[in-house]
């Protein structure tokens, strides 16, 4: 069982509506951070309601070295409908490994002061994440990612897809209140995401300006490093929104192909063996049946020949690759796979998951948007190992080169969290 958060404050979120972080006079809201390309180099979002030089003060000790970022107009729509501005500050030369403290700069002054650590150098540390995605606003489990985060347990999160449900709803006021409920987590750890099918609207706009991922796709498809890990971001829905241009489908698998065999240049797999994918809708689920993701032809899996020319199918590229981990969405619940490759399981016998020769596929749905709990809706199929539709998010830890370890934090009815699912990954060997 898990520590449940503070008393103080469930109170305090119950009476502010949600688990907001307490808001400050400053003006700056919807903090956030996220990697850029380069380590030691961290970005801060923020939003305000009037315009501002966007600035933040940092540094290792007190917020003392000012930097000076950019600010951008964003509203739903041309006439400006609640209007405000996304502010980013990159925050350079970073102490490896090493606790640093900001504040960021709104219209009526300097915000409270934030901490972070920024990761170590290197290939040689254990990072832990948590996965989250589906979420909404005032889900069960944030206040436990709050907790987690104030006990230090993770050096990111990953959202992977579908924010608020949705974040355009009134005018992108509920985008506004999804990102002040998350900034008690995502002010103090890089907040990682790809898109979801309910971030489409208006060719994805609130998602690509609201998040500031790295890569210069406005955070539809690129790549980080984390110690041992390479991490890929994709978007499952370029497959599906095919009116926002069709050319996305190939650019990314042409820049998948890129990365993924840059990855996999022995001197850099040698030192970073994990590679680690997720987009939102899986290829693999455990859903009730007529779901593309339990069909045979799976259009994000196999590719698609009723296109011409035919859209390019994932799963091979990923086998191919050596990805040990995909994480998906999208189904509202939390399954895990045997590792499964052209729907054939290699292995559910005594120790499957080492050396398991093929990905691990995790749907990591279960945050809080409506979890899927009618039983007629769980249908196993071969490549079903698990699966819980109890809200809840996951961990990940990766001790070392060789051992990644996968938990599933559940919030039960009774408001306390448990561990109800663990695994870990063995490998000795790249399957490649
Ligand atoms: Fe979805």
């Amino acid at each position: 069982m898990l520590p449940t958060p503070p008393l103080l404050l469930v109170v305090v979120a119950v009476l502010l509506g949600g688990v907001c972080s307490v808001a400050d006079n400053s003006g700056a809201e919807q903090i956030h951070l996220s990697f850029t390309d380069d380590v030691t180099t961290i970005q801060v979002t923020y939003s305000t309601f009037q315009p501002v030089k966007a600035s933040a003060r940092y540094g290792t000790d007190q917020p003392d070295t000012l930097v000076e970022g950019s600010s951008t107009p964003f509203a739903q729509d041309a006439a400006g409908t609640h209007l405000q501005y996304i502010n980013r500050v990159s925050l350079p030369g970073l102490c490896p490994g090493e606790r640093h403290v900001y504040q960021v700069l709104g219209p009526a002054g300097w915000s409270e002061v934030f901490w972070f650590r920024a990761i170590p150098e290197g290939s040689d540390w254990s990072p832990r994440l948590a996965v989250v995605a589906d979420m909404g606003t005032n889900p069960s489990t944030l206040p436990f990612l709050v907790n987690d985060t104030r006990e230090g347990m993770y050096d990111a999160v990953l959202h992977v897809g579908d924010f608020a449900y949705d974040m355009f709803t009134d005018n992108g006021t509920k985008g506004d209140e999804f990102l002040r409920q998350i900034q008690p987590v995502a002010a103090h750890l890089p907040y990682m995401t790809c898109p979801g099918n309910h971030e489409q609207r208006a060719n994805f706009s609130n998602y690509k300006n609201r998040f500031s991922m790295p890569g210069g796709t406005e955070g539809m498809y690129y790549s980080f490093n984390m110690g041992p890990v390479h991490f890929i971001s994709i978007s499952t829905e370029f497959y599906y929104f095919l009116e926002y241009g069709f050319e996305q489908v190939f650019s990314q698998y042409n820049w998948l192909r890129a990365d993924l065999a840059a990855a996999n240049q022995r001197s850099i797999r040698n030192v970073r063996p994990w590679i680690v994918l997720f987009g939102h809708r899986p290829m693999y689920c455990s859903h009730k049946p007529n779901h593309a993701c339990t069909e045979w032809h799976d259009r994000l899996r196999v590719g698609e020949d009723e296109f011409k020319p035919a859209l390019p199918g994932l799963e091979h590229l990923l086998v191919s690759s050596g990805v040990d981990l995909a994480l998906w969405a999208h189904e509202h619940s939390y399954q895990r796979s045997w590792p499964v490759r052209d729907g054939t399981v290699t292995d559910t016998g005594g120790d499957p998951y080492r050396n398991p020769g093929a990905p691990v596929h995790i749907t990591a749905a279960s945050a809080g948007r409506s979890t899927d709990k009618k039983p007629e809706n769980l249908h196993w199929m071969p490549w079903t190992a698990y699966r819980s539709s109890t809200e809840g998010y996951t961990r990940l830890s990766f001790h070392n080169a060789t051992h990644l370890t996968i938990e599933q934090v559940a919030v039960g009815e009774d408001g306390a969290a448990s561990v109800v699912d663990t695994v870990t990954i063995i490998k000795e060997e790249c399957f490649t």
